[in-house]
């Protein structure tokens, strides 16, 4: 793509014309924003760039693995993995109201990524990959509720607090400008297409009190759910696709027994922009073939349902 050619060309002048001999920071999230500022500031200063991955132990599963050896290994950028899974959820144990998780889990996150940050030292610089619709938003919609979706990106104030001046090379650019300047920078197709997945991970797709073994049997039945998605070509098609376990236990039968295990939801929708959208009209084969093989290959799940509301009047995560 020729624009995004000479965009790249001119976004490396500018960062390396800001940063000088300095040292810069960033928030590696492994979703698509900050993962293309990371990669295009690596281009530019290379080594002067140290990104940090807060793991708080709500990710999908095998993601976090995969975040880590995209990274280091694929484009040798320095990473360092913040493994506080066992901080998060404990700091979560017993807390079932949904934004009292969000303010938790926002909290932790920049604890944690200012102590990590503390340790890299004379870094100047916090690398964050906002877009234009971010700029956009915090001036128009000030407190209005795109401002809570981004809350716990939104490092807003630590900047300051740490004295770190901001590089934000993405500020001009809408999001499908983002994903071409991925492709342009030799990002996976696969990766630039990855459906949006919130902050607070699946803290809020555990609807009520998180236990380790809700998280892990979501993590299983999610993986299965895009499975499936995948395997029938539909993965693009969907805005968002995943798996809420819901807090109920019900009773079905197996074999000769009777199991006494959760019931799940499963979510897809498709939309533009996350604030209206609709849910996907999977056939009936699909759904059934998709519930058989989570009560099959999934512990603890013996009960599947499909979402089928639309936004409004619902949201698209249960919480
Ligand atoms: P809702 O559930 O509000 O979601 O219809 C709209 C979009 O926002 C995402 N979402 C969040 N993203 N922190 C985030 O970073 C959050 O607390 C949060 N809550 C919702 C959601 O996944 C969807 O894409």
């Amino acid at each position: 793509d020729w624009t995004m050619g000479a965009y790249r060309e001119e976004a490396i002048r500018l960062i390396r014309e800001q940063v000088g001999g300095k040292k810069v920071i960033c928030a590696l999230s492994g979703g698509v924003d900050s993962s293309v500022a990371a990669v295009l500031i690596h281009e530019a200063i290379g080594e002067q760039l140290t990104c940090v991955f807060v793991d708080h132990g709500l990710l999908r599963l095998g993601e976090a693995e995969q975040v880590v050896s995209m990274f280091r290994e694929h484009y040798n950028l320095p990473l360092i993995h913040a493994d506080e899974s066992e901080l998060f959820l404990s700091a979560l144990d017993g807390v079932s109201d949904p934004e009292t998780k969000r303010k938790i889990i926002g909290g932790l996150f920049i604890d944690v990524f200012q102590k990590y940050a503390n340790e890299i030292e004379g870094a100047e610089f916090l690398a964050q990959g906002t877009l234009y619709p971010d700029v956009i938003e915090s001036v128009s919609f000030s407190g209005g509720p795109s401002v809570t979706i981004k809350s716990h990106h939104n490092v807003g104030g630590l900047p300051e607090k740490m004295g770190l001046k901001l590089v934000e090379p993405l500020r001009e650019l809408f999001k499908d400008e983002v994903r071409a300047l991925g492709h342009e920078l030799g990002l996976p197709p696969s990766f630039i297409g990855r459906h949006p997945f919130p902050g607070p991970g699946l803290a809020i797709r555990c609807p009520g009190e998180i236990t380790r073994e809700k998280l892990e049997i979501l993590r299983k039945a999610d993986a299965v759910f895009i499975d499936q998605i995948r395997k029938h070509g539909l993965y693009d098609d969907i805005w968002q696709a995943f798996v809420a376990i819901l807090p109920v236990r019900t009773v079905g039968v197996m074999g000769d027994g009777r199991t006494y295990d959760f019931a799940c939801a499963l979510r897809a929708v498709t939309s533009v922009d996350g604030m209206t959208a609709d849910y996907y009209p999977f056939t009936h084969e699909f759904l059934g073939e998709t519930a058989t093989r989570i009560i099959n290959e999934v512990k603890g799940i013996n009960r599947v349902t499909y979402d089928i509301t639309s936004k409004p009047p619902g949201t698209i995560e249960w919480e």
